[in-house]
């Protein structure tokens, strides 16, 4: 049985994994979240790539028949590099602008994302086909609430509130959660944005990879079970397992 791998820089690719646990209950899974590293968001590209590549090649070590970056701003950063230079398929992930665009009736859409990925190229790519109506909106402090188990919290209503005031002032069309830590912040944000559809690319990565590994031939019938690793020590992995068993809109 070979497992495939995911990664995230902490627990947002959780909300992906879980995903993937649905469309491929008999597949072995690992995940590694570099919890002591993140955010990423705010780091230079080198130092996202390098802290991808030391996370992947953990993964590699233990043999994963295929890779999935649980993380936009890693996707962004080092997917077409990972792609070159591994055997294995690479799955990324990016914000689900295309779905949104498709809903647009002339108000905004609101992209929150990192800092790194709303500046990397990928993104600029993706504005140039989708782009129409589009806010991108900076989460600062967003991943670190959510590392911090704060996701159903005041704090996170708050600075939601605050974050997103601006767009909310006029009329808003859809929220394109462009990181996979915001999945867990769903719930605060039909609080803080009630009646605004929300697209979340987790779904989407999971079916993706599904047909990747039909396509390869790679699915295995096996034990679905789901093996937790974090930089960040114990604590993090019991909190992996914890959120992996619940949906992403009712957490703790
Ligand atoms: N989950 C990562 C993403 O999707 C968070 C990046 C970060 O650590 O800032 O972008």
């Amino acid at each position: 049985m070979h497992p495939i791998g995911f990664f995230d820089s902490g627990l947002g690719g959780i909300s992906v994994l879980s995903q993937a646990r649905t469309y491929l209950p008999r597949e072995h899974f690992l995940y590694y979240g570099d919890n002591k590293n993140a955010p990423y968001g705010p780091k230079s590209l080198e130092e996202i790539r390098s802290l991808t590549h030391a996370s992947v090649n953990f993964l590699l070590q233990k043999g994963i028949k295929a890779l999935v970056i649980a993380c936009n701003t890693a996707t962004s950063a080092s997917a077409a590099l990972l792609r070159q230079e591994l055997s294995i398929p690479v799955i990324g992930i990016e914000p689900a602008l295309k779905p949104a665009h498709f809903v647009r009736h002339g108000g905004a859409i609101v992209v929150l994302a990192t800092n790194a990925t709303l500046r990397l190229e990928k993104f600029h790519l993706l504005m140039e086909r989708f782009g129409d109506g589009v806010v991108p909106v900076v989460g600062e402090g967003l991943v670190e609430l959510v590392e911090a188990g704060l996701q159903n919290s005041l704090q996170a209503d708050a600075l939601l509130r605050d974050l997103l005031a601006r767009p909310l002032s006029g009329q808003v069309d859809a929220i394109v959660l462009g990181c996979t830590h915001y999945s867990f912040l769903t719930d605060a944000l039909h609080r803080v944005a009630p009646g605004i559809p929300i697209f979340d690319g987790a779904e989407g990565t999971a079916r993706q990879l599904r047909r990747v590994l039909e396509q390869q031939n790679l699915l295995e019938d096996g034990d679905g079970l789901t093996e937790y690793f974090s930089s960040g020590g114990d604590e993090f992995v019991r909190r992996m397992r914890k959120m992996a068993d619940m949906p992403a809109r009712s957490q703790e």
